[in-house]
């Protein structure tokens, strides 16, 4: 009881000095939101102490005033040109947005979002790229306003760059606290629909003309969460997002995303794959053997950790450096390749410790009688000197370390940020990252089940008064939404062969193949990690020949679909420029399930995508047209509202 209380105590302190640090996370701590994105409560207290450190670092800037990046040179290529100067002076604007879409009295928030012009030709049809910000601050999108992919396109089709802040995060912030009830409007629905709001009534400062959706073709990128999001706004809002370009976009909702990890073990050196497997076997069978446990995680400096899940969760932890690769040095990590360096190391200095080594085994005998692997050991004295000597002196392991007390996750004061995307995990998304089924190789223990990786759902957020989080999430909310299948015309998929995020994208192993087409482009980077197109050089020629050839692609779909765009009022007029040689129908789709009072708002989807058929496919069943559409929310029925051909009208 008294160990308890002094615990909490010294946490409690934990959070006051992080407090003060929050105000810094929001730009400083990307590694850590990665792990966030992937590692349920361990990743908080990772996320925690992180956030100490730069907080600590801070300590001689000025603490109440975050440093308004918005208004910092974006890159330092750019300082002494005039689009630099021309980008110092960015700012963020405000859209005014109601907290529940779906309802007729709801109070609003303000959306924040950014807006580059620097190739923008007026009255000319341009198009407005839009990129989506995601589960983060839109500060941290604001590169790609510069060199990355929101200024490529940009500037090939003169158009307008626009980086939009997701609701909750970053400054777009609805409520005052992140309780359980304040979160009730952090969802798929209420976001879809703040970006299409956005789409039909933004007027952008400084510009006359009029760049709302219909009237302007807009395209929707995301990359990631935001990649299936771009996804979805295409098939939910076809008649406002002309294309859309869905990056590493994870599509498909799982509980249990094991294959993340069994990526990396695939992908990663294969030296470094046996090192992991070899060392995840040994950590295993030790744990499971009574007071031996404790003696290996010693060895790890972690023998005041109680409970094995979090040994193994908190070793898990260097493998999410992986995501964080990126072709760009300046914004890429190298970590994960040094914790493979790490576990590789020969030996050294060992008899000054007491130890002895068998060279032809590769076996380690401690002076405490165990005998261990050499990459066991390496493991551990990695994790020793990078991990857990983050956790201050003067707290205990299961202080920094442990998830098993409830009362560490139930913090709700606004600068608690991780609580967003958790949200979003425990409510729609799920992707605990569990070990694969015990009859495949593995680099993360067994023990790491959804029960476990799910605890937090339950520890920090408890039911609410107007809201109670799902006793698992429900994936089906994204599913339905097409899943793997997910295909409309100009909507590219585009994502990377060792991205750990693969097997939730179109391009998993489990989805159908495809084929790549301009009006579909359907693109897998070699060698791509996660999202690797966002990012871009200035002078794209510079950049590595992978990029540069996805790059080219991307413009060239693009400019391809812009020249089928008509506006909206000039459709009838215009006579079909069409090349292509099938048949292009527009199949008008309502789903319902007839009893209309019964249908809420997302539910009945209005489905107008043109659909390609062969001459020699009939399109008169309804059945047909949901095979094309491939969408089908469960429970509800497609109704054919009408069938055109190119030419006609309704
Ligand atoms: C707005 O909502 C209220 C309560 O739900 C309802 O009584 C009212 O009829 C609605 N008004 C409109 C214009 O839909
Ligand atoms: C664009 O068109 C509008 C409306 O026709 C006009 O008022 C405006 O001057 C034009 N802008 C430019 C830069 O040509
Ligand atoms: C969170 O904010 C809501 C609305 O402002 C308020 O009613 C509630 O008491 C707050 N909860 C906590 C735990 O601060
Ligand atoms: C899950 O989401 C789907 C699609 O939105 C919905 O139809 C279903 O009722 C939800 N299930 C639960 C248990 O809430
Ligand atoms: C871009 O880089 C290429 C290759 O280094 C170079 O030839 C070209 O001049 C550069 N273009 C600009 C505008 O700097
Ligand atoms: C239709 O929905 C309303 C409202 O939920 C319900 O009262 C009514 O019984 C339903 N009718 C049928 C035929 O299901």
């Amino acid at each position: 009881m008294a160990a308890t209380s002094l615990a909490s105590r010294l946490f409690s302190l934990l959070l006051t000095f992080i407090v003060l640090g929050a105000l810094f996370v929001e730009t400083n701590a990307k590694a850590d939101a990665n792990l966030v994105r992937l590692l349920g409560g361990q990743a908080v207290n990772l996320w925690r102490l992180e956030a100490a450190r730069e907080a600590k670092q801070a300590t001689t800037l000025e603490f109440g005033r975050p440093q308004d990046i918005s208004q910092a040179p974006l890159s330092h290529e750019h300082e002494e040109t005039a689009a630099g100067e021309e980008l110092r002076r960015i700012r963020g604007h405000w859209f005014r947005q109601p907290l529940d879409h779906f309802s007729n009295s709801s109070r609003t928030f303000r959306q924040r979002y950014w807006v580059n012009t620097r190739h923008y030709r007026p009255n000319t049809s341009a198009p407005v790229i839009v990129l989506d910000g995601g589960e983060t601050s839109g500060e941290d999108r604001l590169p790609f306003l510069d060199t990355g992919i929101v200024e490529i396109l940009a500037k090939a089709t003169g158009g307008v760059g626009v980086v939009l802040e997701h609701r909750y995060y970053g400054r777009s912030i609805p409520v005052s606290n992140l309780s359980t009830d304040s979160l009730r409007f952090l969802n798929n629905d209420q976001s879809a629909a703040d970006s299409a709001n956005f789409m039909r009534n933004v007027k952008f400062p400084g510009i006359e003309e009029d760049l709302t959706a219909p009237n302007t073709p807009w395209i929707y990128y995301g990359g990631s969460y935001a990649g299936a999001r771009a996804a979805h706004m295409k098939v939910l809002y076809p008649d406002i997002v002309y294309g859309a370009i869905a990056s590493s976009g994870v599509t498909h909702a799982t509980l249990e995303n094991w294959e993340y990890m069994d990526i990396i073990r695939r992908a990663a050196d294969p030296k470094c794959s046996t090192h992991l497997e070899k060392s995840i076997r040994t950590i295993d069978t030790l744990l499971a053997i009574p007071r031996v446990g404790r003696r290996l995680k010693a060895l790890f400096g972690l023998a005041n950790l109680q409970h094995d899940e979090d040994f193994v969760s908190l070793i898990e932890s260097p493998l999410g450096a992986w995501q964080a690769k990126n072709w760009d040095p300046e914004v890429g990590s190298t970590e994960f390749d040094k914790f493979c360096e790490a576990l590789d190391e020969p030996l050294r200095g060992h008899e000054a410790d007491g130890l002895t080594y068998d060279e032809d085994a590769q076996l380690v005998s401690l002076p405490n009688g165990l005998s261990i692997d050499l990459s066991v050991f390496n493991y551990a004295k990695y994790i020793k000197e990078n991990v857990v000597s983050q956790c201050p002196e003067e707290f205990g392991v299961e202080d920094c370390f442990g998830t098993f007390d409830d009362a560490k996750f139930q913090e709700t004061d606004l600068s608690n940020t991780w609580r967003l995307w958790v949200f979003q995990v425990c409510t729609e998304w799920g992707y605990f990252s569990t070990a694969p089924p015990l009859d495949q190789p593995r680099i993360v223990s067994k023990l790491l089940t959804v029960e476990y990786e799910s605890m937090i759902c339950r520890q920090a957020f408890p039911p609410g008064e107007h809201f109670t989080v799902p006793a698992m999430p429900n994936v089906t909310a994204v599913n339905v939404l097409g899943d793997f299948g997910i295909t409309a015309d100009r909507l590219a998929i585009i994502d990377g062969e060792v991205d750990p995020w693969r097997s939730c994208t179109p391009h998993s192993e489990y989805a159908e193949e495809r084929e790549d087409t301009v009006l579909r482009p359907f693109k897998l980077i070699p060698n791509g990690v996660h999202h690797y197109d966002e990012y871009g050089l200035h002078n794209i020629t510079e950049e590595p020949p992978e990029i540069l050839k996805i790059h080219e692609e991307m413009i060239s779909f693009v400019t391809e679909w812009l020249k089928d765009w008509e506006a909206p009022t000039s459709q009838q007029r215009r006579p079909n420029t069409n090349a292509r040689s099938k048949i292009r129908w527009a199949v008008l789709l309502v789903w319902t399930d007839i009893n209309l009072s019964r249908s809420r708002h997302g539910c009945v989807l209005i489905q107008r995508t043109p659909i390609i058929v062969g001459r020699r496919k009939k399109m008169s069943s309804p059945d047909l047209c949901v095979r094309f559409c491939r969408i089908q929310p469960t429970g509800l029925r497609p109704v054919v509202k009408a069938i055109l051909d190119f030419n006609g009208s309704m």
